[in-house]
């Protein structure tokens, strides 16, 4: 079997760098074929596990807007006649819709939604078309002249999204990421349903609230009490009960269990004050706390600008960075998101 994601193409690297983290950490066997920027197909998936993979992507994924699991790959010369082949009654659950996107390709988008919709009545009973709020979805994707034929059978919560902004949360402090960069820096980070992911920074709590969406158990720790204070309110407000929330500076931490991953977004110096450090001395001593805090296969995920070398630290204190993507922000900053494990030689 075949699914088919749609992602979002805000950054070239982050949404595919995401998915495959996910893939490793949640053991999905399946080929990722990137078909374009945005279009992703992960083939050669068992039957067995398609559904529960299915759930796992839906439940998991920031960057990704759209997965579907394909029914068939056509042409655009030959869609008709393969549309009409299938057994509609086996996808289709009284309602449904059809809509097309494009990747590069010339085909008409309302002329086919309306022509495959027409085939499909013709060849099942029992169905009306809904536009508005149909139980099944039918997706065509058109690459060049490839067009895939796929349907929508767990929607992704679109909406958390745009509820969780910084700006929607009870407590507010300016500084905090996006929600969906937190959710991908907390799967860059490899960890699982139940695993015990930190922030030493947390502030207003915006990664820890992506992990514990995604069912980690967290703990936070901030220099100020209002901001500890502040991310226990904004957890409290999603739902989230497996948390735990300290007062404390980062140089200070001493973890009461070893944690799965650090996710985190240290204060630049800049806009966000760093206590009595400076400059690239918080990266150095935030490296020597969560060392011994960390499992030896713990990951860190973690944001920096482009101006500090993470390289020489992490060498220094025995971390090892793995992958790292610059996202720009304006004209003289690039925030990098690195991944870093534990080196062991
Ligand atoms: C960039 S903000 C983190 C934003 C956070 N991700 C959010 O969603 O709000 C950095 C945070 O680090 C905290 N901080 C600064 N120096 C610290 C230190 N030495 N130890 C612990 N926390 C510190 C600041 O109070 C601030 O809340």
């Amino acid at each position: 079997m075949e699914l088919l994601c749609i992602q979002s193409q805000e950054h070239p690297e982050l949404p595919k760098a995401e998915l495959k983290a996910v893939m490793d950490c949640e053991n999905i066997d399946a080929d990722l074929c990137v078909i374009t920027d945005g279009l992703v197909i992960l083939k050669d998936i068992s039957s067995d596990n398609c559904e529960e993979y299915y759930e796992i992507l839906t439940r998991r994924l920031g960057y990704t807007h759209e997965v579907h699991e394909i029914i068939l790959t056509s042409s655009i010369d030959t869609l008709n006649e393969d549309v009409s082949s299938v057994d509609w009654s086996d996808y289709i659950d009284e309602t449904f819709a059809v809509r097309v996107k494009r990747f590069h390709s010339e085909i008409d988008t309302v002329a086919t939604e309306r022509k495959v919709g027409s085939l499909i009545l013709e060849n099942c009973d029992g169905i009306k078309v809904n536009l508005k709020k149909p139980n099944s979805l039918i997706r065509i994707v058109a690459f060049n002249d490839t067009v895939y034929v796929a349907i929508e059978k767990i929607k992704l919560n679109k909406k958390h999204f745009e509820n969780s902004k910084p700006h929607k949360r009870p407590f507010f402090y300016p500084g905090s990421m996006s929600p969906k960069l937190a959710r991908c820096m907390v799967n860059l980070s490899r960890v699982t349903e139940g695993d015990l992911v930190l922030d030493p920074f947390c502030g207003t709590g915006g990664i820890l609230i992506e992990a514990g969406i995604i069912g980690c158990k967290v703990v936070g720790s901030d220099i100020y009490w209002k901001m500890k204070n502040g991310a226990a309110i904004n957890l409290e407000h999603f739902g989230i009960t497996e948390y735990r929330t300290f007062n404390l500076d980062v140089r200070e931490l001493k973890m009461y269990e070893k944690v799965a991953a650090v996710v985190t977004d240290p204060p630049y110096g800049i806009s966000t004050t760093t206590g009595d450090m400076d400059g690239d001395d918080i990266f150095k001593e935030f490296f020597k706390a969560i060392y011994d805090n960390m499992k030896d296969d713990a990951y860190l995920c973690m944001a920096s600008p482009h101006y500090v070398d993470l390289k020489p630290i992490a060498d220094e204190i025995g971390f090892e960075i793995v992958e790292q993507y610059g996202i720009k922000m304006h004209r003289s900053l690039t925030r990098i998101i690195s991944v870093i494990c534990k080196k062991f030689d």
